[in-house]
């Protein structure tokens, strides 16, 4: 039985996001309930009836691999969705069972490693044009100039938009996810105005125009010959032979546009952020570039972009010996398994070398497992393979700001100054 320490007293609540506005607060939370609240009850506030917290990485990882009791298909972010909504709103991420799989697999072939090295070539011209336009600068602000576009741009090429509409599309990523931020929600999440948007992505209104803006693409490549992910979901028929719907469609495209770009955005800014306060890591890859998938792994365990997805009890069950009851919310905090001690020795060391690396920054043997990770990692590694010989110092240059939220563990703001190589 585990005790409590004086350390452990230390009030929780993971589900105020001005706890998770200094960046300490909840890490010493998930330290203290994986020690010792390892199925921990939480209240919420806002609307919300409560939901039970799941902080140990083996915890984590059994119920992620068993959705016939911790079901998706109840949402799988903290607000709650009735029936009806929940049928207008789903996508493949709310969806188990067989025709999870069919949705998944009309584009799963995509994201490959094979399939997404195809970008490789793509990839690092963008890399370079984007890091010689932002160090050319000497003092900026490292997300908006390195790391907030570089994603979106991919997911364009692989959509096969326009150059000119990125901008647009990085807009509504930014106006749909981070919904508890003021500074990037029209209409907050809490808010009584939200409730007009209920029916919607994230309750953001943003999610029209993105549904517009993909049922226009989507009308002009039906029937046609394109291998774009769009003409691929228009034009194939699923596994289940059930036709994607409208809302299908327009649910699976918005997926899309939000899944890889403020996550892979906030993963390169946090590993930027951490070369930086551990220059010896840095010198370390720079001496050793055969280093970097090893390091990639651990920028992502380091950075855990989403702090946790959200379960639902399709039965009464136990874990640890705690009740938990059929209906209540079950929360993967992936961001604390990624702490583990039980599975991370000095969990809360940087280490680039760090192997083996069991991290669950996208999930773990899940059916839901994060579709896009290999083209994260790529994107990744092609980042950093391309920035460090360029740099021969980067430090900061001002106050780092972090996006309000308990979801998206980002930061939006990071000044610094780099000197060329
Ligand atoms: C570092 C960057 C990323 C992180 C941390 C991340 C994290 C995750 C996680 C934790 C899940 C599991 C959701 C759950 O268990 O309910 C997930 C699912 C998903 N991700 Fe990512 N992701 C990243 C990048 C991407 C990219 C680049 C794409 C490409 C568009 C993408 C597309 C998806 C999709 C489509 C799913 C749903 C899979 C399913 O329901 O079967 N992600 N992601």
């Amino acid at each position: 039985m585990p005790v409590d320490t004086p350390h452990d007293t230390l009030a929780v609540d993971l589900a105020d996001p001005d706890n998770f506005l200094d960046g300490e607060t909840p890490w010493r939370m998930f330290d203290v309930l994986r020690r010792s609240r390892p199925v921990h009850w939480n209240p919420e506030t806002d609307g919300g009836g409560g939901f039970w917290s799941l902080t140990r990485h083996a915890d984590i990882v059994a119920a992620d691999r068993d959705q016939a009791t911790f079901t998706s298909e109840k949402f799988v972010n903290l607000e709650e969705v009735d029936e009806r909504q929940a049928a207008i709103r789903r996508s493949m991420l709310e969806t188990d069972g067989p025709r999870h799989l069919a949705l998944r697999r009309i584009l799963a072939r995509e994201f490959t490693p094979r399939s997404v090295a195809g970008y490789a070539t793509f990839l690092r011209g963008l890399t370079a044009r984007t890091l010689d336009l932002a160090l050319a600068k000497g003092t900026f602000d490292f997300v908006k100039e390195v790391a907030a576009d570089f994603p979106i741009n991919v997911l364009a090429r692989m959509l096969d938009v326009p150059d000119d509409d990125t901008e647009q599309l990085i807009d509504w990523g930014n106006r749909i996810i981070a919904n508890t931020d003021p500074d990037y929600a029209d209409v907050l999440l809490h808010s009584a105005e939200s409730e007009r948007y209920r029916d919607l992505p994230f309750r953001s209104p943003a999610s029209l125009e993105v549904f517009e803006y993909g049922r226009e693409l989507a009308a002009r490549r039906r029937g046609g010959e394109g291998t774009d992910l769009i003409s691929r979901l228009v034009n194939e028929t699923p596994r289940d032979g059930e036709p994607l719907t409208e809302r299908d469609f327009d649910n699976y495209f918005l997926l899309l546009v939000v899944a890889g770009n403020e996550t892979t955005r906030h993963a390169i800014t946090h590993s930027m952020r951490a070369l930086i306060d551990h220059p010896e890591q840095a010198d370390r890859l720079r001496a050793d570039p055969d280093l970097m998938p090893t390091a990639v792994e651990e920028f992502l365990r380091w950075s855990s972009p989403v702090y946790h997805f959200r379960r639902t009890a399709t039965r009464d069950t136990e874990v640890h010996g705690t009740a938990i009851r059929e209906g209540d919310k079950v929360v993967l905090w992936f961001a604390s398994g990624n702490r583990d001690e039980a599975v991370f020795t000095d969990p809360h060391r940087f280490d680039v070398t760090r192997s083996p690396n069991d991290h669950i920054t996208f999930g773990k043997g899940g059916p839901h497992f994060c579709m896009g990770a290999a083209l994260a990692r790529l994107e990744m590694r092609i980042m950093f393979e391309e920035l460090l010989p360029r740099l021969a110092d980067i430090r900061f240059a001002g106050d780092i700001r972090r996006v309000r939220s308990n979801f998206v563990n980002g930061i939006k703001e990071m000044p610094v100054t780099t000197t060329l190589a």
